[in-house]
């Protein structure tokens, strides 16, 4: 448990010129940990500060204040949301958050943002605004979800933008991995429904709908956002049998750098010595979301490394 004199501590080691981004992550995650409003006053202050130059750290912040879930963070996702300025994956993540954080005040930005120039913050708007319509279809509410969603949303602890397909509700849950698998790759399908199969199989969580998911991430043409998405889910299941398709996608230079970014973190998850020498070998790639996205993915494994070892 954070004390309240941590979080202020916490909060000033992101300046310290000594502490790298690894460090910076950590920060934030134990800042998200602490769950306050304190914390989520001082995640909005970092991520308004221009000091903080790191795209990785700042789209972290971001992304960690949508799963906090507190609306006092509102104001300031929509204000770099808005920003044409900002960094794509930043202003993606905020848009993501307002959606994580029910932010129907929000509305209307996230409307506006719908027809932004950049592809990615207008489709991050439109499954945001498609979240808050199914959540009010569900009256707000989460404690419809049955028995076997509630255990699965304890496996996979997120706030996701979309909800998996619903067991008793939703005809498509019954659906075999394959007809999910053909549903997910539908480029003329919403990216809402696509997103909706990819988190199904994600909860079936075994090799076989991991690589329907790894398949989608290679096969894509439609959508960067969706193929980080198809990233990120791939970091949460950690399966070794993902790790070729990952490579894939991290060895394309021309690929989006929110794409290998979240390919690099997902080889981070799956923690294997094949998966860390991979990595050692974009540690230095021209892209800095990149770069510092593999340093921060094997200071991770190595955390899990010395775990193990401690638990064998
Ligand atoms: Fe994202
Ligand atoms: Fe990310």
């Amino acid at each position: 448990m954070v004390q309240s004199s941590d979080v202020e501590e916490l909060f000033t080691r992101l300046w310290c010129e000594s502490v790298c981004v690894a460090e910076k992550m950590n920060v934030i995650f134990s800042l998200k940990e602490a769950g306050s409003d304190r914390a989520v006053t001082l995640l909005c202050a970092a991520l308004m500060d221009p000091r903080e130059r790191s795209v990785l750290v700042r789209h972290e912040i971001a992304y960690v204040l949508g799963q906090m879930q507190n609306p006092k963070a509102r104001e300031t996702l929509v204000d770099r949301l808005v920003d044409a300025n900002e960094d794509t994956i930043v202003r993606h993540e905020c848009g993501e958050a307002l959606g994580a954080i029910v932010a129907l005040e929000a509305w209307d930005t996230l409307l506006a943002q719908t027809r932004d120039p950049v592809p990615e913050v207008r489709e991050t708007c439109s499954l945001a605004l498609e979240r808050l319509r199914w959540m009010q279809r569900q009256n707000g509410q989460q404690k419809h979800l049955t028995g076997t969603s509630r255990d699965k949303a304890l496996v996979f602890r997120t706030v996701d933008p979309a909800p998996p397909f619903e067991v008793d509700v939703d005809p498509e849950a019954s659906w075999s991995d394959e007809a999910l698998g053909e549903l997910l790759r539908d480029e003329n399908v919403s990216l809402f429904r696509r997103y909706r199969a990819m988190f199904t199989l994600r909860d079936r969580n075994t090799d076989k709908t991991a690589l329907i998911v790894s398949d989608a991430l290679l096969q894509d043409r439609s959508s960067a956002l969706f193929r980080h998405e198809a990233a990120y889910v791939l970091g949460q299941m950690c399966r070794p049998c993902t790790l070729a398709a990952l490579e894939k996608a991290l060895a394309k230079h021309q690929e989006h750098p929110m794409v290998r970014h979240e390919a690099a973190e997902a080889i981070g998850a799956v923690g294997t010595q094949e998966a860390c020498t991979v990595l050692e070998q974009y540690c230095n790639d021209a892209d800095v979301i990149v770069r510092e996205s593999c340093l921060v993915a094997l200071d991770i494994a190595a955390d899990y490394a010395i775990l193990n070892d401690l638990n064998p």
